[in-house]
């Protein structure tokens, strides 16, 4: 049997975006992602987050769902469009009060809720205002922050500021994949920034509250030995990795990363004292896992979201891969974990999402199997003395994934779109189980 530490926090992800709907409901103004949406050729199939999975009017029957399969704990997010529609200045009552409803709900089942603050959908005004490119938009979102913590701080004892700044800023602003689909690779970096800013100083807006951030980090690997493979593999651990680690954790940009990013922008929107702000102590941090990656020289379609490392090209690994296309290696989870614990030694970490996108069958066979190695992976960091305190399997429910809309699923719990309703996957059984054991 594998075992897992005592305590250990066994809980399942989504996303407001991802699972709402009621995109126009009870005050809720458009976020960037509407707006994507509604750009045609962005998203496929021209799907859109507008009904999704319809979770703002059936969030009793999904904590029902939860309360079945054993949850120690939610990890949702806040819709900062709901909370404050224009994204300062009034705040909007109405939304508040479903967060409020879905924490109680929630703490009536004992299942602990785990919000962040921020996945990724920004009020279209911030936007139109200039973004996270602009400075003040970090200003915005420590505000924001310190609204929902008044509201929810004394039900809630996690937070978790931002969902994966590395998207908001490079698919964001470099690639334009995400929402608001710009392509400006210099405004990308200081969308990062203005990110890890904004991180900082809701952290400080949150006095007393256990505070973290989510980071969606891989096992990078170079494809050979060859001076230039290495040096792909040192560029792309950097923007992906370390970029993002080393501020939060060590209160530095890690310099061969600034010295790569030169010929795109210099630092000067970095002001004094910024860095001491993004290093407010934070009392985890979490780990999103999917992938690893393969990394030579080469070349990559443009535009690339390594911004200042166009010339690094992916590998193809060999390995299976979902049928969103990334390939599968729980190995990459456990050497992210070791090497985790070794150069950022002591901060609490959790699997804030791990999970795999498959065809639509309820019999999801091969997502047990992902699902399976990778908390096995989970297991041997953890007897390793990696200080790993909890999993979220990536997702409750299939639903809106961004880009790909509705065709990719995540979920361990199918929905059925045209009736909204849900069906537990073989995958939410295996994973009750896993719970109720306590390990595999
Ligand atoms: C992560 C996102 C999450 C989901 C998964 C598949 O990057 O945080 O919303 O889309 O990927």
């Amino acid at each position: 049997m594998t075992t897992f530490p005592p305590g250990f926090l066994w809980g399942a992800a989504t996303s407001s975006y991802q699972i709402e709907g009621a995109a126009a409901e009870d005050g809720r103004l458009p976020s960037i992602w509407d707006t994507f949406c509604a750009t045609p050729g962005k998203v496929d199939n021209g799907d859109t987050g507008a009904v999704a999975a319809d979770h703002y009017h059936r969030y009793r029957e999904d904590v029902g769902l939860m309360t079945e399969l054993g949850l120690g704990a939610y990890r949702f997010s806040i819709a900062w469009p709901r909370v404050q529609p224009l994204g300062s200045g009034a705040v909007n009552q109405r939304g508040l009060d479903f967060y409020r409803r879905l924490v109680d709900t929630l703490l009536e089942q004992d299942i602990e809720p785990w919000p962040t603050l921020y996945h990724w959908d920004l009020p279209q005004p911030l936007e139109d205002a200039g973004g996270w490119p602009e400075r003040d938009t970090a200003l915005r979102f420590a505000e924001y922050a310190a609204i929902v913590h008044e509201a929810l701080a004394d039900r809630v004892s996690h937070w978790t500021t931002l969902n994966e700044p590395w998207c908001s800023a490079y698919l964001g602003y470099a690639t334009g994949r995400h929402a608001p689909g710009r392509r400006e690779p210099a405004a990308a970096v200081r969308a990062a920034h203005h990110l890890l800013l904004g991180h900082g100083l809701a952290v400080q807006a949150m006095p007393e509250a256990r505070v973290g951030i989510t980071l969606n980090l891989t096992h990078v690997t170079p494809a050979s030995t060859a001076e230039q493979d290495l040096d792909a593999a040192r560029r792309i651990d950097g923007m992906q990795n370390r970029f993002f680690l080393d501020p939060v954790l060590t209160a530095a940009y890690p310099d061969d990363v600034v010295e790569d990013l030169a010929p795109i922008t210099g630092f000067d929107h970095v002001q004094e004292g910024d860095l001491k702000t993004v290093a407010a102590p934070i009392d985890f941090l979490g780990v999103n896992y999917y992938s690893p990656m393969l990394v030579g020289h080469g070349t990559t379609p443009s535009p690339s979201a390594y911004v200042g490392s166009e010339h690094v090209r992916q590998h193809d690994g060999g390995r299976q891969r979902t049928s969103i296309g990334w390939e599968i290696d729980a190995r990459g989870l456990l050497d992210l974990l070791l090497r985790l614990e070794r150069d950022y030694p002591a901060i609490p970490l959790y699997i804030t999402e791990n999970g795999a996108a498959f065809e639509d069958e309820v019999h999801d066979v091969a997502r047990v199997a992902y699902l399976d190695g990778h908390v096995r992976a989970c297991a041997e960091a953890a007897a390793h003395g990696v200080p790993l305190k909890g999993y979220f399997a990536w997702s409750l429910l299939d639903n809106f994934e961004w880009s790909y809309g509705y065709a990719q699923r995540f979920g361990i719990v199918h929905v059925d779109y045209a009736t909204q309703r849900r069906t537990l996957k073989d995958s939410a059984r295996w994973y009750a189980d896993v719970i109720r054991r306590g390990g595999l």
